[in-house]
């Protein structure tokens, strides 16, 4: 069997995923996104996640949070339409039609929390991305993995994957097991790291090649939650937000730390690297 199943995410790779904004687009075009998330303290993960989602094209983008994130998310992100889900952490998660969600950044594991993810989950059909503590969640009962729909995207950090699926001995073996995974779940699963993973349900590997260790510092994660959530909603296959999200993500850090150094970049200037991402695409 000589069929090839990893491939190096390159600009080849790219230029055919991505799709040049029609001139007669209006705000339907480009999908309905949400991104859910925030607890009191942690308000300012969904404030990335929510601006990377704006920034990457979403035609509409609400985001969930608790109602101590109100004032902050309607001055920070005004373009966001906000909608409330509990007092300081998100114990209720209402379903708005045709809009993809993105959930996780900042939420917490509060009891109430975990019931509303689950609640919201048993519920819902559609693929999503699950990030963060809706992974933590999840990994809390094996029994839980079943509710993740198909073709959803999760995208765990080594030890959130660790959580979810179990330990391994390696870089190879954590692969390995992954493509596994996202087979029997129906699944993609991307594997952050320096050399971020896209691991389908066929049991395909795209190596991501853009990013830098600028991007080890917290925050870094919510962006790509937002950047994979808006292309999925602007009508991306689910294969192709994965790919073209984890690529944009890293060309933009590669941006910003050319302009401010690794050390001093920060999520907040890796945002605002997207759009002169688009302009090398475009
Ligand atoms: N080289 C290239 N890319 C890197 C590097 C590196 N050395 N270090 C980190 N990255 C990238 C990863 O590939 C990933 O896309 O930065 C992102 C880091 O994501 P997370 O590990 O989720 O980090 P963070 O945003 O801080 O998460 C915030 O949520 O997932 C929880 O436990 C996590 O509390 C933390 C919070
Ligand atoms: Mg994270």
């Amino acid at each position: 069997n000589t069929q090839i199943n990893d491939f190096v995410i390159d600009d080849k790779v790219i230029q055919n995923i991505f799709k040049v904004r029609q001139n007669f687009a209006h705000k339907g075009t480009y999908g309905k996104s949400i991104i859910v998330g925030g607890s009191y303290g942690k308000i300012g993960a969904v404030v990335l996640a929510t601006k990377s989602a704006l920034k990457t094209g979403s035609g509409l983008t609400f985001v969930l949070a608790p109602n101590c994130g109100y004032e902050i998310l309607q001055t920070s992100v005004p373009e966001a339409m906000f909608m409330d889900g509990g007092e300081n952490f998100i114990n209720q998660i209402e379903a708005v039609e045709s809009t993809v969600y993105g959930i996780g950044p900042g939420l917490g594991k509060e009891k109430e929390t975990e019931k509303a993810v689950l609640e919201f989950l048993k519920n819902h059909q559609a693929p999503l991305i699950l990030d963060a503590d809706a992974l933590n969640i999840i990994s809390k009962d094996k029994s839980y993995l079943k509710l993740i729909p198909k073709k959803s995207i999760i995208t765990p950090h080594p030890k959130e994957f660790e959580r979810l699926f179990g330990t391994t001995e390696n870089s190879f073996e954590r692969l390995d097991l992954a493509r596994t995974k996202a087979k029997e779940l129906g699944i993609y699963i991307v594997l952050k790291d320096h050399h971020t993973q896209v691991v389908t349900p066929e049991g395909k590997v795209f190596y991501n090649i853009t990013g830098n260790s600028g991007l080890a510092k917290g925050g870094s994660g919510d962006i790509l939650t937002g950047i994979i959530t808006s292309l999925l909603a602007q009508k991306y296959s689910e294969e192709k937000s994965a790919i073209l999200g984890v690529w944009l993500h890293g060309k933009a850090a590669d941006f910003a730390s050319e302009k401010y150094s690794k050390e001093a970049m920060q999520p907040t200037d890796v945002i605002n690297e997207i759009g002169n991402v688009f302009l090398y695409l475009n």
